[in-house]
């Protein structure tokens, strides 16, 4: 892990929330502070410096993260989210509350649907500051848990550690499989002891995974074929439902739930859709201003830092720190039906 003990000048010309918040006077105020877990400002911006193509460039090692850093961390919140140090979050998870109905019962634009949140256990240190040891109980009591489940949620685990050739295989046909090496994670600290303590569950039909030990200790993650975002958005929250009566999950009143990266935090929620815009894909400044009244983030659909393939997109929620859980899926439909309609009439 890289000392940082002089001010990182290679960010000088990194367009990161990082570059834009870490003044000299900061970075002298902060760089002696140790949390807890000894997480450190070398491993906090460790990301960013790395890679000055980042957008954020910061992760927290824990809860007390989040306190220490603040004069960091809160600026960058306050930009990402719009959420200041006295604003407070708060959870609905009811599907009751959505009003989703599927934006293209057709099945011309919306290729996939998909909703995660992320959750990291109350007292443990998030994954850039957590041990082998500590990683690997997550590992056992989360896969036993969920491979107790039964119904709609019933599946099995692979553990990364040793999985067989053809079960790998298939999980990467699927695209299920987190990838190795992201050098963003990695300069987090987030790949440490590789394979160790990671895996992945699904249930049989595919449609609910839980990813153990990638950037958040869980992954917990709903998808369907087509655009039923309801449907999508109630079997998470059913999910979520069982998991959290048997775990305690990191939670607080201002931050929501607690995720190594501060751009997930409250809801930890990303809703998503695969959809193909080929119109809209020739006018990106119209796609781009729609996406920006609905507070929708677009990206390619080979992942985050990936760019679009023959007008397809992923679209999601860019909101998720001081609205609920419906809110945040409740902008990802409004946006898509919106992106839709402006797709029709450009096909005219
Ligand atoms: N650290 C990366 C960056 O700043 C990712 C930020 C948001 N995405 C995430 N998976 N946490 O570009």
């Amino acid at each position: 892990m890289a000392k940082t003990q002089e001010y990182p000048m290679s960010i000088e010309d990194s367009s990161s929330l990082l570059a834009k918040h870490l003044t000299k006077e900061i970075f002298e105020k902060l760089r002696d502070k140790r949390t807890v877990n000894d997480y450190t400002l070398a491993q906090a911006i460790n990301s960013g410096v790395q890679n000055p193509d980042s957008g954020t460039g910061v992760y927290a090692g824990d809860e007390q993260s989040y306190e220490m850093f603040a004069p960091l961390f809160d600026p960058i919140i306050y930009e990402y989210h719009g959420h200041s140090k006295e604003d407070k979050h708060q959870s609905d998870l009811n599907p009751a509350n959505l009003k989703a109905p599927n934006p293209d019962k057709e099945g011309k634009y919306i290729l996939s649907t998909r909703i995660r949140v992320a959750r990291n256990i109350q007292g443990l240190p998030l994954g850039p500051a957590i041990d082998k040891a500590k990683r690997e109980n997550i590992e056992q009591d989360i896969s036993n848990i969920l491979c107790r489940s039964r119904g709609e949620l019933a599946g099995t685990y692979y553990s990364l550690s040793n999985m067989s050739e053809a079960d790998r295989l298939s999980l990467i046909t699927d695209h299920f499989l987190f990838k190795a090496g992201d050098r963003f994670l990695q300069a987090a600290g987030l790949n440490q002891d590789w394979p160790s303590g990671r895996g992945i569950f699904h249930n049989t039909d595919k449609t609910f995974l839980v990813w153990i030990n990638e950037e958040d200790q869980l992954r917990i993650i709903s998808m369907q074929n087509g655009g039923d975002i309801q449907e999508v958005f109630t079997r998470l929250a059913s999910a979520i439902d069982m998991l959290s009566s048997q775990v305690k999950f990191a939670y607080s009143d201002h931050l929501g739930y607690i995720t190594s990266c501060p751009t997930n935090l409250g809801t930890a929620m990303r809703a998503s859709v695969h959809i193909r815009l080929p119109n809209l894909s020739d006018n990106t400044q119209e796609l781009e201003a729609i996406a920006k009244i609905y507070h929708l983030q677009i990206r390619g659909i080979h992942g985050e830092h990936s760019s679009s393939e023959d007008g397809v997109y992923d679209i999601s929620n860019k909101r998720r720190l001081g609205i609920t859980e419906v809110q945040c899926v409740q902008d990802m439909h409004d946006g898509v039906v919106a992106l839709i309609k402006r797709e029709q009439e450009l096909a005219r």
